[in-house]
C-alpha cells in the first residue's frame, strides 16, 4: 500500500480552510498577538497545533474546551497531561479557593505538605518527597543529587527521551554517537559531555555505556511516551535495575506522563524500585507544582554527606517550590481526583477507544497501529509496535498526522499537537469515545489515503 501524496495533500488544503473560515476570532486574536509576543503566542510550543493558528480558550471544563469563536471541543491533549484529571476538578478547585483566601506563598510548610508527603510515600514507596514547580525541575534536581552522591559527571538518558527542558537530556544517537538533539536551542556544552544516550529496550548496550563507571544516574520513563509509546520489553526494568545497581549508578523513574499508568504510576503497577522517581503536571490538577521522592538508601545518603546541605543557595529548590497554593491543589487532588476510582473509569474509557480505532484500521486495511498505556492511547502509522525511540522517531509522518490532527479538530476534536495521542479524562463518557471513532472513520475512509 502506498500513502497518496496528492491525495493527502488536498485534503489537508481543504480542512485547513475550513479551520480558517471557522475560527475568525482566534485568527484575529493570533494577528494581534503577534504584535506583542514573540512568534505571536505566550510559549513556543502553542504554534504546533495544525490549523496555522492556536485557538483561543474562554472555558475549559471536564473533558471540554470552549475558543473565542463559541466552538466547544472534547480536548483529547488535557494541557499534554497538565489537565489528565479533566479541567477545573471540583475538588482542586475548591482547595485553590479556600487556600487562596489564606495567602500564596510563604516559604514557610503548611499542614497539606506533610499529608501529601505521607500519600505519595503509600502510592510510589518511596519514603521521602520534596516539591518543586514543575516535572523540568524535579529531574533537574534530582540529576544535581544524583552527581552530589556519586561524584560522577555524566547522566544516562533513552534515545528520544523527553524529560522537560533539561540541559543533559537534548542528547539523541546519530549513527552510534551522542549530538545534540535537533532544535536544541544554545546547548551550555556539547550534550556528549554531559551524557551518554542509548536505545531503550537495549540492555547490551546499557550494560557497555554503564561501564565507563561515569554515570551518575540513568533518568528514564519507564515506558517511553513523548515520542509516542514505547514499551519496555519483559525482563527489561529488572536488568535495567540490576544493571544500575552493579554500576553504582542511581535509578531515576520520570513518572510524569506514565502517571497514565495507575495511581501509583508505572512503578506501582510493574513493581519498580527506583532511587528517585519525578513526577509533575497533573498532580496538583493543572496548578504548576511537582515533586521528587527519594528511596531509604538515596535519603540516607543525602543525609549522611555534610556537602548536601541543599538549603539556601545549593542549586536546589526555589522560592515558590511547595507554595501553599499548590501545595493545596496537590492535595485535593490527590484526596479526590486522581484517585483509584478515576482510574478505574478512563482506563476502560481509554481500552474502548483502542477497539474503535483498531477496528477503524482493520476495516480500511491500513498499515497502522494502536498503542495503549493505562488511560493514555495512541495510533501509530506504522504496521508493528516500535521497539525503542529510534525506530518510533522514523515512523513519525509530520504531513499525515496534522492532516489526522485537523480533521479531527474540525469535527471538534483536540489530539494533542505532538503525535497522535489522546488521554481520557474521567468526564469523558462512551458517546465521546464512539464520537472520536466516527471521526477517525470520516478522517480516513472517505476515498481512502492510500493506493
Ligand atoms: C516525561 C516528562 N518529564 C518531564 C516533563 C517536563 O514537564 P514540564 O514541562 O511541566 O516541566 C515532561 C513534559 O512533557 C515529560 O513528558
Amino acid at each position: 500500500m502506498i500513502l497518496d501524496r496528492g491525495r493527502l495533500g488536498t485534503l489537508l488544503a481543504d480542512e485547513e480552510r475550513r479551520f480558517r473560515g471557522a475560527h475568525p476570532r482566534s485568527l484575529a486574536l493570533a494577528e494581534r498577538a503577534r504584535r506583542s509576543l514573540l512568534g505571536g503566542v505566550p510559549m513556543p510550543w502553542m504554534v504546533r497545533w495544525a490549523g496555522g493558528f492556536p485557538l483561543f480558550v474562554t472555558v475549559g471544563e471536564g473533558a471540554y474546551l470552549t475558543d473565542v469563536d463559541g466552538h466547544r471541543y472534547l480536548d483529547l491533549c488535557l494541557g499534554d497531561t497538565g489537565a489528565m484529571t479533566g479541567h477545573a476538578p471540583a475538588a482542586t478547585v475548591e482547595a485553590v479557593r479556600a487556600q487562596a483566601g489564606r495567602g500564596f506563598t510563604f516559604m514557610l510548610p503548611t499542614e497539606d505538605a506533610v499529608w501529601v508527603g505521607e500519600e505519595l510515600a503509600r502510592r510510589f514507596g518511596l519514603p521521602f518527597w520534596q516539591f518543586a514547580l514543575t516535572a523540568t525541575d524535579a529531574n533537574r534536581f534530582a540529576i544535581r543529587l544524583a552527581r552530589a552522591i556519586t561524584g560522577r559527571s555524566r547522566i544516562l538518558v533513552f534515545n528520544w527521551c523527553y524529560h522537560g527542558t533539561v540541559d543533559e537530556t537534548f542528547a539523541t544517537l546519530r549513527d552510534g554517537r551522542v549530538v545534540a538533539r535537533e532544535g536544541n536551542v544554545g546547548p551550555p556544552v556539547d550534550p556528549a559531555l554531559t551524557t551518554r544516550v542509548v536505545e531503550f529496550n537495549d540492555l547490551p548496550a546499557l550494560e557497555t555505556a554503564l561501564a565507563h563507571g561515569d554515570v551518575a544516574c540513568v533518568l528514564a520513563e519507564p515506558a517511553l511516551t513523548n515520542v509516542g509509546i514505547v514499551h519496555p520489553e519483559p525482563g527489561f526494568h529488572g536488568a535495567l535495575r540490576e544493571l544500575t545497581r552493579r554500576a553504582g549508578t542511581l535509578l531515576v523513574i520520570d513518572e510524569t506522563h506514565t502517571i497514565c499508568a495507575g495511581p501509583g504510576g508505572y512503578t506501582r503497577a510493574h513493581r519498580l524500585d527506583p532511587d528517585i522517581l519525578t513526577l509533575g503536571k497533573p498532580i496538583a490538577g493543572g496548578v504548576p507544582g511537582a515533586v521528587y521522592g527519594l528511596s531509604e538508601g538515596t535519603a540516607e545518603r543525602v543525609r549522611t554527606d555534610s556537602r548536601l546541605d541543599t538549603a539556601d543557595t545549593g542549586g536546589i529548590g526555589g522560592t515558590l517550590a511547595a507554595n501553599a497554593l499548590a501545595t493545596a491543589a496537590m492535595r485535593a487532588t490527590l484526596e479526590q481526583v486522581l484517585t483509584e476510582a478515576s482510574y478505574r473509569r478512563t482506563i476502560p474509557l481509554a481500552e474502548r477507544f483502542a477497539r474503535g480505532v483498531e477496528g477503524v484500521i482493520a476495516e480500511a486495511c491500513l498499515p497502522w497501529i494502536v498503542q495503549r498505556l493505562g488511560c493514555r492511547v495512541e495510533y501509530w502509522f506504522r504496521p508493528t509496535p516500535p521497539r525503542n525511540g529510534g525506530e518510533a522517531a522514523a515512523a513519525v509522518d509530520a504531513e499525515l498526522e496534522r492532516y489526522m490532527h485537523l480533521a479531527a479538530l474540525n469535527r471538534g476534536i483536540l489530539l494533542t499537537p505532538f503525535h497522535n495521542m489522546a488521554l481520557l479524562a474521567p468526564a469523558v463518557t462512551e458517546t465521546d469515545v464512539d464520537r472520536h471513532t466516527e471521526v477517525f472513520r470520516e478522517s480516513v475512509r472517505p476515498e481512502g489515503l492510500y493506493r
